[in-house]
């Protein structure tokens, strides 16, 4: 895309529920149309050949402002809604960074990161949580059964991670958790806890999504949401939170269940006086 001209390309990942297939289709082919009414552009949903269930959302801006004008447009974030609770979406590719508050608290915390990458855990060193002022307070803390999107450009992980508990294998414990990680780049990885036959090499949710994470190149994380299907939150456990302090810092953890959220903690007050690499 040539920059001169002010366009812009925007790609997601869409992995859609099965069984849901009729009506993603629905809502794509509704959001193809709206953008193209309204003048933001072009959008494309492109199937991939080897996956029937996975798409590539393209979107062509016609410019940044068009991108942003969209973003806002409360037809499009209806759209939107809709499209998390029936699949999992995935930012590839964002061509239009800038405006975003979400986007630029990440950026911000990405660079700060980044300023020193010798050493891995130069993120644990500093605070690079979000700020005391950029918290949600009172009203926005709280969360309706539908409620998706926190605000502007902030993804659904606990949807994300109510998704991912489906698929936990608890054959044992018969106790399901579901977990969603954000990377600083804004996508999202979920886990699932898988239990075996030896009962001790189980694996909780929260380390299946950082590690599948890792293996697939994230190094920045800023948020995980746990899920079960518990009135009581499910906090992580030791073992992971070692892992998620070592590999994501002081991440806000977001606990729900399948109905509501139940709390929110910053990482560092569930794990204080942590042992990590700057200890060796
Ligand atoms: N489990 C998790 O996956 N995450 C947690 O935060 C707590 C526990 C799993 C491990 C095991 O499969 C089951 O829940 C019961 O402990």
């Amino acid at each position: 895309m040539d920059a001169s001209d002010g366009r812009r390309l925007s790609v997601s990942l869409v992995d859609v529920t099965r069984g849901r297939e009729a009506e993603f289709l629905a809502v794509s082919r509704h959001f193809e149309a709206l953008v193209i009414s309204k003048e933001y552009g072009r959008a494309e949903m492109i199937q991939d050949e080897g996956h029937p269930l996975r798409f590539y959302a393209v979107r062509y801006w016609t410019d940044a402002r068009a991108a942003e004008r969209c973003h806002r447009d409360p037809e499009v974030q209806a759209l939107t809604a809709t499209l998390y609770q029936i699949a999992r979406v995935t930012h590839v590719v964002n061509g239009v960074r800038g405006s975003d508050a979400m986007r630029q608290l990440i950026d911000e915390r990405r660079a700060r990161i980044e300023a020193d990458r010798r050493a891995g855990f130069d993120r644990r060193v500093k605070n690079v949580g979000r700020p005391a002022s950029d918290r949600r307070t009172a009203r926005d803390r709280r969360l309706g059964p539908r409620r998706v999107r926190d605000r502007d450009g902030e993804v659904d992980l606990i949807g994300a991670a109510r998704r991912a508990r489906e698929h936990a294998d608890a054959a044992f414990s018969h106790f399901k958790v579901g977990a969603a990680i954000e990377t600083g780049d804004g996508a999202v990885v979920t886990g699932c806890n898988i239990e075996n036959a030896t009962y001790g090499l189980t694996i909780c949710a929260e380390r299946v999504a950082i590690y599948k994470a890792l293996s697939e190149g994230h190094r920045v994380f800023t948020r995980i949401a746990i899920v079960a299907d518990t009135d009581a939150p499910t906090p992580p456990c030791g073992a992971c939170r070692q892992i998620l302090w070592e590999f994501g810092g002081n991440l806000e953890i977001l606990l729900a269940n399948l109905e509501e959220e139940k709390g929110h903690h910053a990482l560092k007050d569930l794990l204080p006086l942590p042992f990590d690499a700057r200890l060796l």
